[in-house]
């Protein structure tokens, strides 16, 4: 199993200063008032708490609060209920179990989620939520806008805390002629759709439920399909006249937009897919999505008379395409040559305001035969010390010594800061905790 991550505890947290929402000892995590054990599971750093409070989702002049926005305003009067401030502390339970996931799933492992104790984590997708809102949702369908977090990689694409939107349908069974309906209401669109699924949603590799006709199937995959292609168009359609209204004359404004289906698995749908959206000359993954297992309804007291489908959208990469944002880190900025660009209801793109040099330091080592060191753990390390300035961090070298057998890694940290430039000093003061906290922490060898 993974080493245990240390609760790092930082006697003098900024987070703590400006927003004192939160309070970290080494027994506890108190978040919002409410106190939360340590055990061997806790791995949140205190920068990661200090995310929970900002809620880009919900600030209307703000990329990710505008693509909110838009495809809210885009589904109003379809039947769905917005829910948008569920609280990023969940159970084990709603994050996973709810949702059927294996117990040998990578999703639960330590290296991958934050977790406050065993039974407590940030949320890590949206779906953690889709129990609760199939008991209490009154209307047909809902909408879940939420930030979610996952431990991962640092590059200009990934970052421990994102953006999902998950909506969700449900029709009691044996009302086909409704679903029929349904599907004819959905907005028509110009959308070139490529699915060989469509009409044969069930394969030897995504397999029906059992209890359901291919009928029931085939009409249910339809109306998620249409829906999510629906929102897709509405999005794509929206940037591409602000662009055109900015002046841009791009090839790709005037050829229409393409989206492919393929297949996926999520333990809590079956059959799954995932669309793909062609943008600028590649394909964009940006939504999971599936019909709903009847154990998750089940679970939800709906009994087994009911018929779903759910997805999940991924709201940072459209984001990012669609505002010209180069690097993720820069939806977290408090700088206002950020903020000041964007507002309530417009789509446009970004003008960097300022580039400031990146410098590169590497860290090599041998690793310790008895303490795991997962690159997500190293990972957090860097962001820990260097916090928004650690721009990326790849392994550049990984080899074993012929005759010792030991493991060598190096990695290389690009550390570049997007509001100021950084000295040599600092940096070489940050790159030396990190050093320090990987031989304390995971008894490396520093070569
Ligand atoms: N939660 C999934 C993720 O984070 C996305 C997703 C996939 C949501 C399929 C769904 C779904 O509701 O049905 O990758």
């Amino acid at each position: 199993m993974f080493k245990t991550l240390p609760l790092r505890v930082l006697p003098i947290c900024h987070a703590l200063k400006r927003f004192a929402r939160f309070q970290s000892t080494s027994k506890s995590i108190t978040v919002d008032a409410k106190s939360y054990p340590s055990d061997e599971w806790t791995n949140i750093p205190p920068f990661i708490l200090d995310l929970i409070t900002r809620k880009l989702h919900k600030n209307h002049n703000h990329p990710i609060g505008i693509l909110h926005d838009l495809i809210k305003s885009e589904m109003s009067g379809m039947g769905y209920t917005i829910y948008d401030d569920f609280h990023p502390i969940v159970t084990k339970y709603q994050n996973f179990d709810s949702l059927g996931f294996p117990e040998d799933h990578v999703g639960r492992s330590k290296s991958d989620t934050y977790y406050f104790n065993k039974n407590h984590l940030l949320r890590t997708h949206t779906s953690a939520h889709e129990q609760e809102c199939f008991i209490n949702s009154k209307t047909p369908g809902y909408l879940i806008t939420a930030d979610v977090y996952r431990r991962d990689e640092v590059d200009r694409t990934h970052y421990p805390a994102f953006h999902q939107m998950e909506g969700a349908r449900i029709w009691p069974r044996g009302d086909l002629e409704q679903i029929r309906k349904d599907i004819e209401a959905i907005p028509k669109t110009n959308i070139i759709v490529e699915d060989p699924f469509r009409d044969q949603p069930v394969t030897e590799n995504n397999p029906a439920q059992e209890h359901m006709t291919l009928e029931e199937i085939k009409l249910v995959s339809t109306h998620l399909k249409k829906t999510v292609e629906y929102v897709v168009n509405q999005v794509f359609e929206k940037a591409r006249e602000s662009a055109k209204l900015a002046g841009s004359t791009e090839q790709y404004l005037t050829e229409p937009l393409r989206v492919r289906w393929v297949e996926a698995y999520f333990p809590w749908t079956g059959p799954s897919w995932e669309i793909e959206v062609w943008w600028k000359g590649d394909w964009l993954e940006c939504c999971g999505c599936g019909v709903v297992q009847q154990q998750v309804l089940l679970n939800s007291n709906l009994g087994d008379d009911k018929l779903s489908w759910a997805f999940g959208i991924g709201l940072d990469r459209i984001a990012m395409l669609l505002f010209g944002i180069p690097d993720i880190r820069l939806f977290w900025t408090q700088d206002e040559r950020f903020h000041k660009q964007f507002q309530q209801g417009r789509i446009n793109t970004f003008v960097p305001y300022s580039k400031y040099p990146g410098v590169k330091r590497d860290v090599s080592f041998w690793l310790n035969n008895d303490v795991k060191l997962h690159c997500n753990d190293l990972m957090e390390i860097v962001r820990t010390h260097a916090g928004d300035t650690a721009e990326s961090v790849v392994l550049v070298d990984e080899f074993t010594h012929p005759k010792t057998g030991k493991q060598s890694q190096c990695y290389r940290i690009n550390y570049q800061s997007m509001d100021r430039n950084l000295t040599n000093a600092e940096i070489n003061e940050v790159h030396k905790k990190v050093e320090k906290d990987l031989v304390e922490n995971f008894k490396i060898e520093i070569r």
